[in-house]
């Protein structure tokens, strides 16, 4: 190796060493959720956005880490175009504020769905880069939330670590039943999460969400030895696909339909319950770029 690569090495893992990150990184409070699932399609995008406006709705500052690869992703739903993804920001074309979009609705969106390889692969230099521009946005947010993709891809997994509460989003159907067992497994087996937060999207009834809330818990409990918490269900809803249509959230275009009530009912819960152990700015930023990640670098 190369003496001024050598040096440049030695430096950089210094500036971890040395407690480079617990000095920029202060905020305690910040809640960084995941919204997660094993199948796509199940409604990751409408609940992270809907809460998120919820959230907004009672003073919440609220940012959505975007790193939903689906098709119909935040911006669709909301109907911004972002001109920048994180991707700007990795390569030091753009500033982490200048890609933040702050829209309408009072939400900071952080564009990442392009871009989310790289996140997952960044040199020394380029993670020091992150964590600078990352830290001026100590302290700003209420909560984080992250869409992620849907499945057990690396991708998935780094998101979904890097939260400290993960909401697993499941539809009465049996293969997103399957799918979001296998994601929980490979969250408790490979890597020790052992606590889940469920919500169960497109029900026709509220029992129905208890019983497949239970049947869930009762297998998670049993063959994961992992804890699931209920944290409410969403009714099946036409106005909810209308609401996508028009690129809209539902809260916002159909305050009163009963998805819309649902949500407010899942923030009400959300605000209500203790953060998990371990909530903050500094422990996010650690695991998304620090010692404390445990980010996988293969596909599982
Ligand atoms: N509660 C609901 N009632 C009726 N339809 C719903 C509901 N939730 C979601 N949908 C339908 O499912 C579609 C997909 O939702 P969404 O994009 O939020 O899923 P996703 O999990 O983010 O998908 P992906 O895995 O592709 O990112 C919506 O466009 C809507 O048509
Ligand atoms: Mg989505």
């Amino acid at each position: 190796m190369l003496k001024e690569a050598k040096e440049y090495v030695r430096d950089t893992n210094r500036l971890f060493e040395s407690g480079y990150l617990r000095k920029v990184a202060k905020g305690e409070n910040t809640r960084v959720l995941s919204i997660t699932s094993g199948k796509g399609g199940v409604g990751k995008t409408n609940i992270a956005t809907n809460l998120a406006c919820a959230l907004v709705e009672i003073g919440k500052k609220v940012l959505v880490f975007d790193a939903d690869l689906g098709l119909a992703n935040i911006d669709i739903i909301l109907g911004i175009t972002p001109e920048y993804t994180i991707e700007h920001v990795i390569k030091g074309k753009k500033r982490l504020s200048d890609i933040i979009v702050k829209t309408e609705e009072g939400i900071h969106i952080l564009p990442s769905s392009s871009g989310i390889e790289e996140l997952t692969n960044l040199s020394l230099f380029q993670k020091k880069r992150l964590i600078e521009e990352f830290s001026l946005l100590n302290d700003t947010y209420d909560f984080i939330i992250i869409d992620t993709p849907a499945g057990i891809s690396s991708n998935v997994i780094y998101f979904n670590l890097a939260a400290n509460e993960i909401i697993n989003i499941v539809e009465p159907d049996p293969t997103s039943f399957t799918d979001a067992y296998a994601l929980m497994k490979v969250l408790s087996i490979k890597y020790g999460i052992k606590e889940f937060n469920i919500v169960l999207n497109c029900v026709d009834s509220e029992g129905q969400a208890r019983s497949l809330f239970q049947k869930l818990s009762m297998i998670c409990e049993r063959f994961l030895e992992v804890k699931l918490n209920y944290l409410g269900y969403v009714f099946k809803d036409k106005k909810l696909v209308d609401a996508v249509r028009k690129q809209r959230p539902v809260i916002l275009l159909y305050p009163y339909s009963k998805s819309s009530r649902c949500i407010y009912n899942l923030r009400d819960r959300l605000c209500s319950i203790e953060p998990a152990k371990g909530a903050g700015f500094k422990r996010f930023l650690n695991r998304l770029f620090g010692k404390g990640g445990r980010i996988p670098n293969e596909e599982i």
